[in-house]
C-alpha cells in the first residue's frame, strides 16, 4: 500500500496561449490531491473518491477502461488502463482519493490525481519512472479523458515550484524563486475549461491572424515575467499580469465577477491582477506588496469574491512518509 500526494497549481501567465504551443509560466500550490493504492489479490478495480463524490465503484480488471464510465472515476480509469498497457500485470487495485481542496476552484485536480495514481502505481511495481516519462503518461491519460488541454497543470503537479512550460511539454523550466506574493480570489463560479478552450479556438478559427497576434503580445509578456519573477520585481510582476489581463479580454475569457474582483484588488493596492487558468469563472490572483495584502483581501471580499489561504510555489509530487 502505498499514499502518494501532488500539488494543484495556479496559471500565473499565458493561459489559452498554452493550448495553441506558446509559453506559460504556472505554479503549483500548497493544496493537495492524495491517492492511496493498494494491491488486491482478486482482480477488481476498486475506487472511492468521497471527495467528488464517489464511493465503492467496482468492476473486473479485465474491463477496466470499457463501458460506462462515471465522470467522477474517469481519470482514475485511464490513469490505471494505460499504466498497464505499458506494464501488464494481473493484480487487482484498491484506490482511495482525496483532496485539502475543491474541485471547483480550477486547480487541478484531475491532473494532480492522475499523477498520484500514476506515481502510486510505478512505486508498486517498482518502474523507477523518470519525471518525464512520468509526464508523458499522465499528459496522455489527460488527453485521453479530456481531449485538449496544454499539459501544463501535469507538470506542475509532478516538479512543483514555478515552471517555465512551453510546447506542450518539449520545454519544462523550473524557475529558480522562493516566494511569489499572491493573494487569491474564487469568483463562486466553476468554469468550464473545455467549453472555454473551444470558444477560443471558434475565434481563432474565424480571426487567425488577429487571434495569433494576441498570442504572440502574451508570449512576450510571458518572457518578461521568466526574468522578472526570479529577481522578485513584484511591481513589474504586477503591471505585466495587467497586459495579459487586458489580452485575456480580448479572447473573451473574462467576466463581469472577475472583472469586479481585479478592479477591488488594484484599487487596494495590488501591483497587478488577473484571471487565472480557463477564465468564465475559477480564481483570479494578484501580486500585491506585503503590508497590502489584508486590505487587498478586504477589497475582494467586498467584491463578492472568496479569499483563498493559497501559497505559491509549492513542493512537486512526492510519496507520504
Ligand atoms: C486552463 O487552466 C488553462 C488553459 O490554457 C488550458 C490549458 O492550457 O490546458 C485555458
Amino acid at each position: 500500500m502505498i499514499t502518494v500526494s501532488a500539488p494543484g497549481k495556479l496559471l500565473l501567465f499565458g493561459e489559452h496561449a498554452a493550448v495553441y504551443g506558446y509559453p506559460c509560466i504556472v505554479t503549483a500550490v500548497g493544496q493537495r490531491m492524495k491517492a492511496t493504492v493498494e494491491l488486491l489479490d482478486t482482480p477488481e478495480f476498486q475506487l472511492d473518491a468521497e471527495d467528488v463524490h464517489l464511493t465503492e465503484y467496482r468492476k473486473q480488471m479485465a474491463e477496466i477502461g470499457r463501458g460506462d464510465i462515471p465522470k467522477a472515476a474517469e481519470f482514475v480509469e485511464i490513469a490505471v488502463r494505460n499504466f498497464l498497457k505499458k506494464y501488464p500485470m494481473d493484480k487487482g487495485i484498491h484506490i482511495t482519493t482525496s483532496s485539502t481542496f475543491s474541485s471547483s476552484f480550477g486547480f487541478g485536480s484531475s491532473s494532480a490525481t492522475t499523477v498520484c495514481v500514476l506515481t502510486a502505481l510505478s512505486e508498486l511495481f517498482e518502474k523507477k519512472l523518470a519525471h518525464k516519462e512520468l509526464f508523458d503518461l499522465s499528459y496522455r491519460t489527460v488527453l485521453d479523458v479530456q481531449k485538449t488541454g496544454s499539459g501544463f497543470d501535469v507538470a506542475a503537479a509532478i516538479y512543483g515550484g514555478t515552471i517555465f512550460y512551453e510546447r506542450n511539454g518539449e520545454t519544462i523550466e523550473p524557475l529558480p524563486l522562493k516566494e511569489v506574493p499572491i493573494v487569491v480570489g474564487y469568483s463562486g463560479v466553476k468554469a468550464d475549461t473545455v467549453r472555454l478552450i473551444g470558444d477560443v479556438k471558434k475565434k481563432f478559427d474565424h480571426e487567425p491572424e488577429k487571434v495569433t497576434r494576441i498570442f504572440e503580445a502574451i508570449t512576450k509578456i510571458v518572457h518578461e515575467a521568466k526574468q522578472k519573477l526570479p529577481e522578485g520585481d513584484w511591481e513589474r510582476v504586477g503591471t505585466l499580469m495587467n497586459f495579459n489581463q487586458e489580452y485575456l479580454r480580448d479572447l473573451g475569457v473574462s467576466t463581469e465577477k472577475l472583472e469586479a474582483m481585479i478592479y477591488a484588488a488594484k484599487g487596494a493596492g495590488a501591483y497587478g491582477a488577473k484571471l487565472s487558468g480557463a477564465g468564465g469563472g475559477d480564481c483570479m490572483i494578484c501580486i500585491t506588496p506585503n503590508d497590502k495584502r489584508n486590505a487587498v483581501a478586504e477589497a475582494l471580499t467586498q467584491a463578492g469574491g472568496e479569499v483563498l489561504d493559497v501559497s505559491a510555489n509549492a513542493e512537486g509530487v512526492r510519496i507520504q512518509g
